[in-house]
């Protein structure tokens, strides 16, 4: 890439975020390359954890020991059956006919990510760029996504992201009842293999879905629910879940990116992520 092209990237980087922030209070722009586009890694993600300290490109804290961007101390066994849950959740979706979504799609999107993140950011269904690049939020959105995660001090690459239908929705529309019945099952299964601390969901639909409510994501934002990998309310270990703004609307509606920042930060501090005392 040319220099001036980076400088552009980087600015419209610094701008982007500034908007999620509502041009007030602003983290630093990712460092140039820190929080582009995603890595190939369909379904699975072959990453291995990083080395935390190893983390000089993360964002605007440098107190990585404490706080690392995945989760450590996973031995490679563990690791390795992981990704290999996941990649067969992403060949089980590569071949699924359930609902008639497989009929109009390009490319399955199963959602990328490392096996072993901290966080992991679920959505609502693929759209145009996704559907033709196999991967989520790679789009208008997905870059709005990313400039989320890098306020955060994270990289795009320490989380998993992923969405409730697996197949694009002719004309984006919005996934109807059945699809979700039909689909949700690789979601839960995709979150009781990562075993995340926190899932963030983004939109109504990925918020209703995981808690099983038709609340308005109005109402559910801002506090963390109790979400139930198993599938059954009070049967296992619940794991914290925020849902927030999905990142189409705030494009939509940039007055509200000063809420969606508001539940992140709350999201940081769960997950122990320093908040810069101006930011708090
Ligand atoms: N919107 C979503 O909900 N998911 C994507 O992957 C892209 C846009
Ligand atoms: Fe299968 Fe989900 Fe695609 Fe429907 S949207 S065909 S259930 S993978």
């Amino acid at each position: 890439m040319s220099d001036l092209s980076d400088a552009r990237e980087i600015l419209r980087q610094f701008l982007e975020t500034e908007m999620l922030l509502g041009g007030r209070d602003i983290p630093w722009p990712a460092p140039a390359g820190g929080n582009r586009a995603p890595k190939a890694v369909v379904g699975a993600a072959a990453s291995l954890p990083r080395d935390p300290s190893a983390g000089s490109s993360n964002g605007p804290s440098g107190a990585r020991a404490s706080t690392p961007p995945q989760r450590a101390g996973l031995s490679p066994e563990e690791v390795g059956q992981r990704v290999a849950a996941l990649e067969r959740i992403a060949a089980e979706v590569a071949a699924c006919t359930k609902c008639g979504l497989h009929r109009t799609r390009t490319k399955t999107v199963p959602g990328q990510g490392p096996p072993t993140p901290r966080l992991v950011f679920v959505g609502e269904a693929p759209g145009y760029d996704e559907d033709r690049q196999g991967l989520a939020f790679v789009g208008r959105a997905g870059q709005l996504l990313t400039q989320m995660v890098a306020a955060m001090g994270l990289r795009r690459e320490d989380v998993f992201i992923c969405n409730v239908l697996k197949c694009r929705p002719p004309d984006n529309r919005t996934p109807a009842a059945d699809e979700i019945a039909a689909c949700s099952p690789y979601l839960f299964e995709q979150l009781r293999v990562l075993g995340p601390e926190v899932i963030v969901a983004l939109g109504a639909p990925a918020a209703q879905t995981l808690l099983g409510t038709h609340e308005s994501i109005g109402r559910l934002r801002g506090r963390f629910h109790d979400f139930y990998p198993s599938g059954t309310p009070m049967i296992g270990q619940p794991v914290p879940l925020m849902p927030t703004y999905h990142p189409a609307y705030l494009l939509r509606n940039p007055g509200e990116k000063g809420k969606a920042w508001e539940d992140l930060k709350k999201v940081m501090q769960r997950l122990g992520l320093p908040i810069p005392a101006r930011y708090r």
